[in-house]
């Protein structure tokens, strides 16, 4: 990992012994915490370990956001279940548009194309967690993650590499055409030109928790409190989109 810390070391409290990881900010235990092989030993792990849709989703159900197409087509099937015959689980449903290609064989999945627009039709919800993967363009600008509702934006993740010479990353809502109260409380900036990068974005109860590279960033207050009216995520500006994945937690 680049910045040589992790999730699991952001939440490992005491024993910590990356002496800049954060402390743990909340991320639920359970499946972010206590985890015996890295952050994402056990868990619902989008593209990389135990696929939440490759098991046949229901709504409610820990890995399953409501309409969500499931696992990438040919995933494999999670440890002890059979991937074809009697007890397999049904065939997953292929990805539709906005959660990523498939993989192909032999070769790297085809990026996203940018600006890109993920439908959520249950919208949001506690629990959901978006995991966004791709890679920094080489002069980068800006980039920006938008959940919105309608034309509102009920959250503006807005990382800038170039703001008079700084780097900074913006949060704010936007509201019947108008900017809110912007929030520049990330402690550090973990974006890097021509750098991967995995961002996930958690919906709790009263807020936003953003986690970039397995530690968290920020958190953002939710302003507009109607989540299920929170139905689309845009992604626009100087990055190329690997894959969007959202799952419950
Ligand atoms: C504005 C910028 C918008 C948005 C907003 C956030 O200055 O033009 O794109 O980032 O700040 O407060």
């Amino acid at each position: 990992m680049a910045d040589g810390f992790s999730l699991s070391d952001a939440l490992s409290g005491p024993g910590n012994t990356n002496p800049n990881a954060p402390p743990n900010q909340g991320w639920p235990a359970g499946p972010w915490g206590n985890q015996p092989a890295g952050p994402w030993g056990n868990q619902p792990a989008g593209p990389w370990g135990n696929q939440p849709g490759a098991f046949p989703g229901y709504p409610g159900a820990p890995g399953a956001y409501p309409g969500a197409p499931g696992a990438f087509p040919g995933s494999p099937p999670a440890p002890g279940q059979p991937s074809s015959g009697p007890g397999a689980p049904p065939t997953a449903p292929q990805f539709g548009p906005g959660f990523g290609p498939a993989p192909q064989p032999g070769g790297p999945a085809a990026p996203l194309n940018v600006p890109y627009d993920l439908p959520l039709q249950a919208g949001l919800m506690p629990r959901l967690l978006i995991t966004i993967t791709g890679m920094v363009n080489p002069k980068p600008n800006r980039f920006s993650l938008d959940f919105k509702k309608g034309q509102d934006i009920a959250f503006h993740f807005n990382p800038r590499f170039n703001e008079e010479n700084r780097q900074v990353i913006v949060c704010n809502s936007m509201i019947q055409n108008n900017w809110g109260k912007e929030e520049r409380t990330a402690p550090w900036f973990p974006f890097e030109a021509g750098k991967p990068f995995k961002i996930q974005v958690l919906c709790e109860t009263d807020h936003f928790k953003v986690a970039v590279s397995d530690a968290h960033l920020l958190q953002f207050n939710y302003r507009l409190k109607n989540l299920t009216e929170i139905t689309k995520l845009s992604i626009a500006g100087d990055i190329s989109l690997t894959s969007i994945m959202p799952t419950m937690i």
